[in-house]
């Protein structure tokens, strides 16, 4: 079931020899003894690395950046040009390494890892957030997550289950939040659910409705009723690990949950062969500050799984 990911690691490593970042420090471990209490659990023993820049501002923001599969935290760390910008910018970088499974993907499929508060990685990576903000007082309005592939489908996870954490998410080749989720009548318990992959949603097959989705992402985060964060997804139109598909479906789900419409389709944006839907809030609320961008897919014509990150266009999204 997970041969497929290795073609992952090719792409990734070919991607990494490209971008090596110039971060001025070194990533940091934060030991489980100073972050890890009753109230702020890490139940699947996610690993906690930080990156703190050269110039931390007061206040400063914070960005979640899970690695791929088969990726590492200082992998993560050292294929991504945010750790060097941080320098510049002033924000802190948070990079969680997943637990010792084979495959060190994100378990992004069981029911504790989807269901708000009730553990898996995505608990364990809000306890990170959430000791970072204390530790730096950092700003809590301004808490990103992006990432590809795995990074990706745990940073859509992110969004869906923990939305009063996070402002706004960029997700690089993912599948939409849920997707993941081993079919009832597999009858998997809690346990073996974790990390499971689907061949279903990876090749585009776990086709839903709009209304559906948007059960399935109100099931994750009970009760919620606060704006939810905005949120950018991109996908290569020739991904054949995690097919095309996969962008219609979060295209569907993310429009349906911030209840958003498409307002402009941009092409050749933010590069050329690039198309990008815009989806905002119409009628009534045009030009009212973010109500008209809510939402973007980009579709990237001809590129594969092993799509090229960009930092830039990161932190504009981020409005850092
Ligand atoms: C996490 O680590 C603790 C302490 O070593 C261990 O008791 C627990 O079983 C681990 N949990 C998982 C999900 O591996
Ligand atoms: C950090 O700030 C100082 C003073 O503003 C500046 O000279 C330096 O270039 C900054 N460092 C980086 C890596 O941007
Ligand atoms: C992680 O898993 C590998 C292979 O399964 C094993 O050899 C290694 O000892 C494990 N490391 C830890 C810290 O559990
Ligand atoms: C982290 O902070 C949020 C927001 O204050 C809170 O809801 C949550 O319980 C805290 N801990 C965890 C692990 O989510």
């Amino acid at each position: 079931m997970r041969q497929p990911l290795s073609t992952i690691i090719l792409g990734v490593s070919a991607l990494l020899a490209s971008q090596v970042s110039a971060a001025a420090n070194k990533l940091t471990l934060i030991p489980s003894s100073a972050w890890v209490t009753s109230r702020n659990p890490n139940p699947s023993n996610a690993t906690f690395y930080l990156y703190v820049p050269t110039n931390l501002t007061s206040n400063p923001a914070i960005i979640v950046n899970p690695h791929w599969c088969h990726g590492s935290a200082s992998a993560a760390f050292s294929g991504t040009q945010l750790a060097t910008l941080a320098d510049k910018y002033g924000y802190l970088m948070i990079f969680p390494d997943s637990p010792n499974l084979s495959d060190h993907c994100w378990d992004v499929a069981s029911p504790q890892t989807l269901t708000h508060g009730s553990g898996g990685d995505s608990q364990g990576i809000i306890s990170m957030v959430n000791w970072t903000i204390k530790k730096y007082n950092a700003d809590q309005d301004r808490v990103f997550a992006m990432g590809t592939s795995s990074g990706a489908m745990m940073t859509n996870v992110l969004l869906a289950v923990y939305p009063e954490v996070f402002s706004a998410g960029m997700a690089w080749a993912g599948v939409a939040a849920g997707c993941f989720a081993p079919s009832p009548s597999l009858n998997l318990t809690a346990s073996q659910a974790v990390d499971y992959w689907s061949d279903t949603c990876a090749t585009g097959k776990n086709i839903k409705t709009g209304a559906e989705w948007k059960s399935t992402v109100e099931a994750m985060s009970p009760g919620f009723k606060g704006l939810r964060p905005k949120m950018w997804v991109l996908h290569g139109s020739a991904d054949t690990i995690l097919y095309p598909q996969n962008l219609e479906e979060e295209v569907k789900e993310w429009s349906t949950v911030l209840d958003v419409q498409l307002v402009e389709t941009r092409k050749a944006y933010p590069k050329t062969g690039w198309e990008t839907r815009v989806f905002g809030k119409t009628g009534g609320h045009g030009g009212v500050g973010g109500e008209v961008d809510r939402f973007r897919a980009t579709l990237a014509s001809g590129v594969t799984h092993d799509i090229q990150t960009d930092a830039g266009l990161v932190l504009e999204w981020f409005g850092i």
